[in-house]
């Protein structure tokens, strides 16, 4: 494939860029070396270009394009909520109007899409609890209810044909591009296969930045010699994949694209579901450092449990992740940064 990767120099960029490599494709890089998360600005050089994705440009010679570029986050200050329109929904925008002749196009999505994942009731089934209230929350009351009679939810696996339900600015302008691109695929008779993230962790994870992932936070507080601070009651339920197992999908399904139809949307995740309080307990055992504390607080646009099946995404295209927790947790704690 010739591949333009744009968010190439991110966590996850890099790995996908090293991934594509490994298999013998040709990359070039789009990236904007945003000040906010990079620390330098490399001059351009063949095979990238440093650009912003909203600035409209051609592109010749690419038959594939992967793209990764997106401010991430949770979308806590609604200060940034014109940045993440801007730079997720605007910058898609711009780069399918710039796509030209290329037909076939991976787009990173979120599990964030969903918002609160698959939630039953026993006695109404399958429910959709609302948004977290703040006095619940304030009252240490984390689990969400049913929304019919109140009584306790058994949280499960969220599969591709949820209703999706954002929750955050981020998670709305993820959701907005997997649109934009469904109907610039429906336009242009092209194919957008889009990789709905789950919690991606591994080596080259940012730190010490707004967009830390709750892994990289546990690793700079063990690193400082503090405790990790679990937030809630720790037993918030997500499903951490590791950043190589992610980026052997992100190619994967860049390769099958040309098979694909207009739109298809798979989960990305291990498969097994792990709650914060497992992850901080089990890094901290493994950095040798000081038991996690559990600290009540709590952070208003979290979900409280999202957990996706990922089959679809096996079944179709073979994908086998090939990181469990514990080896992929000690792979993060060994890695530089
Ligand atoms: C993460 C990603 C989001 C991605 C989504 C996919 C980040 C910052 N967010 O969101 O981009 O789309 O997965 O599923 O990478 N927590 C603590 N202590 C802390 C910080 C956080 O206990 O110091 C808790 C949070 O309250 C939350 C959990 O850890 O319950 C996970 O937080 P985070 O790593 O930010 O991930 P998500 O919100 O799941």
């Amino acid at each position: 494939m010739r591949v333009l990767l744009t968010g190439g120099a991110g966590f996850i960029g890099r790995h996908v860029h090293d991934q594509l490599r490994a298999e013998g494709h040709e990359v070039t890089v789009l990236d904007s070396f945003r000040p906010d998360v990079h620390a330098y600005r490399p001059e351009p050089r063949p095979g990238l270009i440093v650009g912003d994705v909203r600035d409209p440009r051609t592109f010749e010679g690419i038959d594939t394009v992967i793209h990764l570029a997106a401010k991430v986050g949770l979308g806590v200050h609604l200060n940034d909520i014109d940045d993440y329109v801007s730079s997720n929904s605007l910058g898609t925008a711009v780069l399918l109007k710039s796509l030209g002749t290329v037909r076939n196009l991976v787009y990173a999505s979120s599990m964030v899409v969903y918002g609160e994942g698959r939630y039953d009731c026993d006695e109404h089934g399958q429910v959709a609890p609302g948004p977290r209230r703040t006095e619940d929350l304030d009252a240490g009351r984390f689990e969400p209810p049913c929304p019919l009679c109140g009584a306790p939810l058994r949280p499960g696996l969220v599969t591709e044909d949820a209703v999706p339900d954002p929750r955050n600015a981020y998670a709305a302008s993820k959701l907005n591009g997997e649109h934009l691109a469904a109907a610039w695929a429906r336009e242009t008779c092209g194919r957008v296969t889009a990789l709905r993230f789950h919690n991606v962790y591994g080596p080259g994870m940012p730190r010490n930045t707004p967009y830390a992932g709750v892994a990289a936070i546990f690793r700079s507080m063990l690193e400082r010699g503090e405790k990790p601070r679990v937030f809630e009651d720790g037993g918030q339920r997500r499903d951490f994949v590791h950043v190589r197992d992610v980026a052997a999908a992100v190619t994967l399904s860049a390769a099958a694209l040309p098979q694909q139809p207009a739109f298809r949307a798979y989960n990305v995740g291990s498969g097994t579901v792990t709650t914060i309080g497992e992850v901080a307990t089990e890094l901290a055992r493994a950095y040798g450092g000081p038991a996690p504390i559990v600290t009540g607080e709590y952070r208003l646009g979290d979900v409280r449990h999202i957990t996706a099946s990922s089959d679809r995404l096996k079944d179709e295209l073979g994908w086998k992740p090939a990181y469990d927790l514990q080896t992929g947790l000690e792979d993060l704690l060994r890695s530089a940064g």
